[in-house]
């Protein structure tokens, strides 16, 4: 294990996978793919996919699921994603997940899948279109995990569910069919980064999100006009609360501010009102900063690469599936299917 209780074991096999509902926001770079960089290390094998088959669960534009795909993996790859240490692939180029993906719904209880939280979110957001693909979407996810012996899957809070299930699918199966899959650890650091109004950041919420390719120009406007501090703190000279009312500014702070003395001073400052809201406002952009500046000039390297990306993908595309092949392989035969 790691340290840092990570769950990370010597030689980990690390893996996770992002919808192509949208492009990327600052809240999975931080929370999501920061984290699947840091994994790229000897030892490890990483395994990094879009997710493009539990995208038509709820998002069903074909040119624009083509084009975030290819998005999603320009910025992966400026982020530091590197196709030599990782395997990127599209989940529809491996099409014994689906396999997979069948065979583990016939050991899962259906009504566990309608009580799963994920799925209570899911129909919340998608009231007009509650098809079978969403019942079905954490099995999915089992399959993504479980077929390439996955030993580790980071992914943020709101993902624990599924994590659960594909725990508890693997286990059913193991107990039944013998000894096939690992259980998968999941990353027990997880950050929640705040959107603009102070709620999760994310691609589906009411507009909270930095796209991470924004210019740093728009970034500092959205802050500045959206970006909900304290409330109660009517004027500059007014104390605020950074701790506990503060909304997206502080709380965002804390996550990227490199160093625990700078964070306190710029809590101190607030609460002691040497800091007004506009100016923690600009610190904080210029802390995005920090951080998109270089992401953004190696991004824009790959503007006009879809062809290069289409490769990687093919390629990453080729390596997931070996792998997920032969569990499948080794799934079908203890269930009794046999090729003729
Ligand atoms: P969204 O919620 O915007 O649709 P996804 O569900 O596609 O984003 O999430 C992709 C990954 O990024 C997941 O691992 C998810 O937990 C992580 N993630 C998304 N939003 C945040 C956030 N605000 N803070 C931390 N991690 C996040
Ligand atoms: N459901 C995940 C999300 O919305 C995406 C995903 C699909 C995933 N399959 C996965 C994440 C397998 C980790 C492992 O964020």
């Amino acid at each position: 294990m790691c340290k840092g209780g990570c769950g990370m074991k010597s030689k980990s096999v690390i893996l996770s996978g992002i919808r192509a509902t949208g492009r990327l926001h600052f809240g999975n770079f931080l929370g999501a793919v920061q984290n699947f960089v840091k994994f790229q290390q000897p030892g490890n094998t990483c395994l990094y996919f879009i997710a493009d088959w539990h995208t038509l669960t709820t998002f069903q534009d074909p040119k624009e699921l083509r084009g975030n795909l290819i998005e999603i993996v320009k910025d992966y790859i400026a982020a530091g994603l590197d196709p030599e240490r990782s395997i990127i692939y599209a989940q529809s180029s491996v099409p014994e997940i689906a396999e997979l993906c069948l065979y583990l719904s016939m050991i899962q209880p259906f009504g566990d899948l309608v009580r799963i939280p994920t799925f209570k979110d899911l129909i919340r957001k998608n009231p007009n279109n509650v098809n079978l693909g969403i019942v079905t979407y954490p099995v999915l996810m089992a399959a993504d995990i479980l077929g390439p012996r996955a030993t580790l899957v980071p992914v943020g809070e709101d993902q624990i569910p599924n994590i659960e299930l594909a725990q508890s699918l693997a286990r059913k199966f193991n107990n039944h069919f013998g000894d096939t899959f690992v259980i998968p650890d999941m990353m027990m650091q997880m950050i929640r980064v705040p959107g603009l109004d102070g709620n999760k950041m994310g691609k589906s919420e009411a507009d909270n999100a930095i796209d991470v390719n924004s210019p740093i120009s728009v970034i500092r406007e959205r802050y500045l006009k959206k970006g909900i501090t304290d409330i109660e703190r009517k004027r500059a000279k007014d104390p605020g609360d950074p701790y506990n009312r503060c909304q997206s500014v502080y709380p965002l702070h804390e996550l990227i501010t490199i160093g625990e003395a700078e964070t306190r001073t710029i809590a101190t400052a607030c609460l002691e009102a040497r800091i007004g809201c506009v100016e923690c406002k600009h610190r904080l952009v210029d802390g995005i900063d920090k951080i998109l500046g270089p992401f953004q000039e190696a991004r824009a390297k790959l503007a006009d690469k879809n062809d290069q990306i289409r490769e990687i993908l093919h390629e990453g595309g080729k390596k997931a599936r070996v792998l997920v092949r032969e569990t499948t392989m080794v799934v079908r035969e203890k269930m009794g299917i046999v090729i003729h």
